[in-house]
């Protein structure tokens, strides 16, 4: 009997991607895909996932229910770097191996980051002056994937780039010519952007806190393209209410964007839904990289990127 593969988000792929892993799987025995955009309930993806061997989300929610109702689940991919959207320990405990994709859509996610950084500095290209990149100093707190991606475009912007890793040798930061922090405090005290590269768990939850946000320089700029989570929203709320030059822009709405809005609404900017990873290239590169994993896990046994157990 074949395979089934489910993509299930809420947040479709790019067409080119799906018709792109439909030619790859016509060109496998024992393996099909199905489809569920869209959705409007957890019922919904229940009924979906309750037959399938494999599973692809995005920032999908894989709760310990929805695992519940998976009988034949043996692997569940995040087209993408961040899988906190997953009930890793449900499904370890299920046996089921839980993927990433990392890498894969880095180069969306940088990009847009600096389009908000752009969006903010120019004032929104309402018509008022602004200010530019050119000579300024950026600080990439996190050098995985998206902080090498983000080191290189900064350098084509003449900007002075810094980052801070406690996980990345200084040596590497060296080799993207990119001066390595101590602390991130010593970073946020350095630079006139600060961009969020690191993913959130119980080490990084809320630590971009108040304390974290009153080293910022002066008319310095905050950038959040990873997870809404890092932020203590009270302490973002504090400190932008005190300094009238600090700005903050971020590809995940805060619970308090329509109050931040409204309070500072040339120092903020938002995008209408998440977007760093939602390009034609970078659709391509996760959904590919899925499902050639989830391929490779079932006729070869390969566990490459596997994240539990
Ligand atoms: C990631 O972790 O890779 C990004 O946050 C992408 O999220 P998305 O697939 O929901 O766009």
């Amino acid at each position: 009997m074949k395979k089934t593969i489910l993509i299930a988000t809420e947040k479709p792929f790019a067409r080119k991607a799906i018709k792109k892993v439909q030619k790859i799987i016509r060109h496998v025995d024992d393996f099909d895909l199905k489809l569920l955009e869209r959705y409007n309930n957890v019922d919904e993806f229940k009924e979906a996932i309750s037959n399938v061997s494999a599973l692809v989300v995005r920032s999908d929610k894989v709760s310990q229910d929805i695992i519940g109702s998976a009988k034949k689940l043996k692997v569940v991919v995040r087209a993408g770097a961040g899988y906190d959207n997953i009930d890793v320990d449900a499904a370890t405990k299920r046996k089921i191996i839980v993927m990433n994709t990392p890498g894969q859509n880095s180069n969306g996610v940088a990009e847009l980051a600096f389009g908000l950084m752009l969006g903010l500095i120019r004032r929104k290209y309402l018509g008022g002056p602004g200010t530019e990149l050119k000579g300024k100093s950026i600080g990439l707190h996190g050098f995985g994937h998206i902080g090498k991606c983000m080191a290189q475009i900064a350098k084509g912007f003449d900007m002075k780039v810094f980052a801070y890793d406690p996980y990345v040798d200084s040596k590497v930061m060296k080799e993207h010519a990119v001066k390595a922090c101590k602390s991130a405090e010593d970073l946020y005290k350095k630079v006139n952007f600060v961009s969020l590269n690191i993913p959130v768990n119980e080490k990084t939850e809320r630590s971009i806190n108040y304390r974290l946000l009153s080293k910022m320089k002066k008319r310095a700029v905050l950038i959040n393209t990873a997870r809404k989570d890092l932020i203590d929203e009270k302490g973002l709320m504090r400190i932008m209410s005190e300094r009238s030059e600090l700005m903050y822009a971020s590809d995940i709405a805060p619970k308090w964007k329509v109050e931040m809005e409204e309070k500072f609404p040339m120092r903020t900017l938002f995008t209408t839904k998440k977007m760093g990873a939602q390009t034609v290239e970078a659709n391509l590169n996760s959904l590919v990289a899925s499902v050639t994993q989830i391929i490779d896990f079932f006729e070869k046994g390969d566990t490459t990127y596997q994240v539990n157990g």
